[in-house]
C-alpha cells in the first residue's frame, strides 16, 4: 500500500521539518491503517520507527515502505502479539539494538467486530480486552525503561464510543474505557519522570475498517458530524505530531478527540440499535 503522506507533508504542513531528528518512535499496530499514517508524520518529521505488528508480511512490508519517506529513514519491524508482555520486551530491546533508543510510544494494536451482547461469547469479550487494553499496558510496560531514560511520551489511540453506549461494541468500548484510565493514571504516575501521556480518540475516519463496518449511509453520517466531513488518517497524523511536539510539552493525561465534533451528536449508535433488539430477543445466542 502506497504511503498516505509524502515529501510535501513537510512542506505544507504546519511543522517544522525535522523536529523529530534523532528521535525513535514505536508504533504497535504500525502497519495498519491509522497507526501507519502516525509514524509516516513522524517519519518525514525526521524520527526512525519501529514498526510493531501480529502479522509478518503485513508489517514487514509497511516498514519497507515507510522506510522510503526520508533518505536517512530507518524503520525497522517488529513481530509480535502484543498479548505477550516477553515479545514486546524483545522488540523495545531490538529497537535500542538497532535505532538507539525509543523516545516516543504510540500504543495502537486493536482488535474489532461487531457482535451482540447475546452473541458475544467470554472469550471473545477478553480477546479484545486483552489486545486492546493489555496489550497498551504491556506495551508501556517493555517500552518504561527507555521512555524514563529519555524523558519520553506515550499516545495510547482509543475511540470516543465508551462515552455513550454504543450497540454491538461492547468488548471494545469497555477496552477502551480501560486505555483512558490506564493513560490517566500513568499521565500521573509519571509526570514526574518528565513522562507524558495522552490520549487520540478518532472518530469516524476515512478508509478505515471500523467505518466500513460501522457505517451504512455515508452521506447521513458526513451529515452528522458537525464541521460535516469525515475525518482523515492525516487529520490524527497532525494531532500526534502536536502531542509529540516540545508545543504540548505541557499537555499530559488529555484525551484529543479528533471526530470533528461527532460523539457531541450521539450520532455513534447509527442504524445500528434496533437490530441489537432483534438480535438479543430472537435467537439463542452464542456459547458463554
Ligand atoms: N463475532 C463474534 N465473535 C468473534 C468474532 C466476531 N466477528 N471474531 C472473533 N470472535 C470470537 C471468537 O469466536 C472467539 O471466541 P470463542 O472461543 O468463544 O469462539 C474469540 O473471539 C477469539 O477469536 P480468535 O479469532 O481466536 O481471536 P484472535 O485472538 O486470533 O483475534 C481479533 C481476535 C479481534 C483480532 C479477530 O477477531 C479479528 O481478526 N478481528 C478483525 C480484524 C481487526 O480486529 N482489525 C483491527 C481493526 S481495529
Amino acid at each position: 500500500m502506497p504511503s498516505t503522506l509524502d515529501q510535501s507533508f513537510v512542506t505544507n504542513s504546519v511543522w517544522k521539518p525535522d523536529i523529530f531528528k534523532g528521535k525513535v518512535v514505536f508504533v504497535t499496530g504500525g502497519a495498519g491503517t491509522i497507526c501507519r499514517v502516525q509514524a509516516e508524520a513522524l517519519i518525514l518529521l525526521g524520527a526512525n520507527a519501529a514498526i510493531i505488528g501480529r502479522n509478518k508480511e503485513k508489517t514487514d512490508k509497511a516498514a519497507a515502505e515507510l522506510s522510503q519517506l526520508r533518505p536517512d529513514a530507518k524503520v525497522i519491524s517488529c513481530i509480535v502479539d502484543v498479548r505477550e508482555v516477553s515479545q514486546l520486551v524483545e522488540a523495545a530491546a531490538k529497537t535500542v539494538r538497532e535505532l538507539g533508543r525509543i523516545d516516543y510510544v504510540i500504543a495502537g494494536a486493536a482488535g474489532n467486530f461487531l457482535c451482540d451482547f447475546n452473541h458475544l461469547s467470554s472469550n471473545a469479550f477478553k480477546s479484545v480486552i486483552a489486545i486492546d487494553l493489555l496489550g497498551s499496558y504491556n506495551t508501556i510496560k517493555a517500552t518504561f525503561p527507555e521512555l524514563r531514560k529519555n524523558k519520553g511520551a506515550i499516545i495510547f489511540v482509543s475511540a470516543t464510543l465508551h462515552y455513550y453506549g454504543v450497540p454491538f461494541q461492547i468488548h471494545v468500548g469497555a477496552a477502551k474505557a480501560g486505555v483512558d484510565a490506564l493513560s490517566n493514571a500513568l499521565a500521573v504516575e509519571l509526570g514526574p519522570l518528565g513522562i507524558r501521556s495522552n490520549v487520540i480518540a478518532p472518530g469516524p475516519i476515512e478508509g478505515t475498517e471500523g467505518l466500513e463496518r460501522l457505517v451504512k449511509d455515508r452521506a447521513k453520517t458526513i451529515s452528522q458530524v458537525p464541521l460535516q466531513r469525515l475525518g482523515t488518517t492525516r487529520d490524527i497524523a497532525e494531532a500526534t505530531v502536536y502531542l509529540f511536539s516540545p508545543a504540548a510539552s505541557f499537555i499530559n493525561g488529555t484525551v484529543a478527540v479528533v471526530d470533528g465534533a461527532s460523539w457531541q451528536t450521539g450520532s455513534g449508535v447509527g442504524d445500528l440499535y434496533p437490530v441489537t433488539i432483534k438480535h438479543q430477543n430472537e435467537d439463542p445466542g452464542s456459547k458463554l
